[in-house]
């Protein structure tokens, strides 16, 4: 038993990273016959785990069900970033255990994803929910065949807070043929004062560009059209490697493997160099779209963040991007009611929205983190103050979105064809370069490729369009 701890988590020593080349054979009999209902919450590479992770379990026999009452295996893939994501985890949690109790008593539970890397968590799992059988950490996704051959009848919990490894010849079970994922990089050195994601990841660490471009290589010859790498902070890329490409080196290196697409996320303003962006706008295959998180106008309270640039150095390098890369699309990620924010520090943050139109944002009301240091802040601003500036901010932000969208009408842009539209059986639904969803008829011979589309409706979050014979 290893359980997680904040002191250890939050530690970043000169220790060196591993970089540890996996050899893991398993017999597939182990549980053959086994079914496994997988599901996961939060961010990329919470969702890019979920494929290593189903992986691991279909190497040991197990096969995947949508049903929970099919299931023999059920792992939770847990996130942390905010409140609501611990609701979410107890919410289902009840299910797992009514089916364990009524209906299946052999029935595997298994918790690991960010949430197992908490302190508290695991605490409360282990005093209020002892039918939980296994608690696993994201340092450690690798020993999940090992965990559950060995396990016994009661809770086993190993969850390591450590700065962290990074393990290469993963296998991964991708849950898409045209598209995939690609870590560049694991966790998270910048420590913003309301972030959980430095103490649940580890230390910053980059993969060696060679691994990185060994597997884009392989994905294009397997025929993938696109490829999105993954990092919390992929402008720092290599920074923690001698030796070793920047992002702009990187992003130039997988641009030239060939894959026709190549996306990156989540861009911190702070690393965000001049040659990067020269980089973007030079390579064709380099998609014009940029997640670049504002997280608050005010640079007061981007001080009290931690976020280390201003809201003049944002709108400087907003405008740099948008100048250099043509028809570039940029969306943010905002936070309001961070402790004691001001009504003077929210028009701020209405303002450089008003400035910069997103293409689109992500906004959220500011959720406490334990062991976090603005959790310890004490907040003079209610809850309902927060809500009503959420409601103004997301207005202004989807008129811009709208506004964002309407550009495109009558247009003919490339789209990706991803799959079947939820829109409806005879529509297909793909993306832009600059990242717009948009719903096509016609075209449902296309899947997989990159198709012509006249845009005919624009709405706030999605477009129509038609295949342009
Ligand atoms: N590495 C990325 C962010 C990853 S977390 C970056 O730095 O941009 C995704 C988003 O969740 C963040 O951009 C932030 O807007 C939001 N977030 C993080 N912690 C939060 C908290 N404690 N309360 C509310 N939102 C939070
Ligand atoms: Fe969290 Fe900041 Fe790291 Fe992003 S850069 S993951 S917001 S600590
Ligand atoms: Fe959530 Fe962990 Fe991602 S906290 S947002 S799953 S890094």
């Amino acid at each position: 038993m290893k359980l997680p701890n904040i002191n250890e988590a939050r530690e970043r020593t000169d220790k060196e990273v591993q970089y540890i080349y996996l050899n893991q054979e398993y017999n597939k009999d182990t549980f053959k016959n086994k079914k496994y209902f997988l599901r996961t919450y939060g961010c990329q590479m919470n969702v890019h785990d979920g494929e290593e992770i189903a992986a691991r379990l279909e190497s040991l026999g197990l096969t995947s069900t949508d049903e929970l009452t099919n299931a023999d295996v059920v792992v939770l893939n847990t996130c942390a970033i905010r409140e609501n994501a611990h609701d979410k985890l107890y919410g289902f949690l009840g299910r797992c255990k009514h089916e364990k109790e009524k209906n299946n008593p052999n029935l595997i539970i298994c918790i690991c994803g960010c949430m197992a890397q908490e302190e508290g968590v695991v605490k409360e799992l282990m005093q209020k929910h002892p039918y939980v059988d296994l608690v696993f950490g994201t340092h450690n996704i690798h020993e999940l065949q090992d965990l559950l051959i060995s396990r016994q009848n009661k809770q086993e919990i190993e969850v390591y807070s450590c700065e962290g490894n990074v393990y290469e010849n993963i296998s991964y079970k991708r849950d898409s043929s045209i598209k995939a994922w690609v870590n560049i990089q694991y966790g998270c050195d910048k420590f913003c004062t309301y972030c959980i994601v430095p103490y649940t990841r580890g230390k910053q660490r980059s993969r060696k560009s060679n691994e990185i471009i060994k597997e884009v290589k392989e994905l294009v010859a397997q025929g993938y059209q696109e490829v999105t790498l993954l990092g919390q902070n992929v402008n720092a890329y290599g920074k923690d490697l001698e030796n070793e490409l920047n992002f702009a080196g990187l992003l130039e290196a997988v641009s030239k493997t060939g894959i026709p697409r190549l996306r990156f996320v989540t861009s911190h303003p702070w690393d965000f160099t001049d040659e990067m962006i020269n980089t973007i706008a030079k390579y064709d295959n380099i998609m014009p779209y940029i997640h670049l998180p504002l997280q608050s106008g005010s640079t007061d309270i981007l001080k009290k963040m931690g976020r280390r640039y201003t809201k003049e150095e944002y709108l400087t390098l907003y405008n740099k991007i948008k100048n250099t890369i043509p028809n570039c699309s940029i969306t943010t990620d905002i936070i309001v009611g961070f402790p004691n924010e001001t009504d003077d520090d929210f028009q701020e943050t209405l303002d450089v929205v008003n400035k910069c139109q997103f293409d689109s944002a992500f906004t959220f009301i500011y959720s406490p983190r334990e062991g976090t240091p603005a959790a310890k802040i004490k907040d003079k601003i209610s809850l309902d103050t927060k809500e009503k500036r959420l409601h103004e901010l997301n207005e202004l932000i989807n008129s811009y979105s709208l506004a964002a969208n309407q550009k495109y009408l009558n247009k003919v842009v490339p789209v990706l064809i991803e799959g079947v539209s939820e829109k409806g059986q005879d529509k297909v639904f793909g993306y832009t370069d600059a990242m717009k969803l948009v719903n096509i008829t016609n075209a449902k011979e296309d899947i997989g490729k990159i198709i012509n589309v006249k845009i005919t409706a624009a709405k706030s979050f999605s477009l129509d369009g038609e295949k342009e014979v």
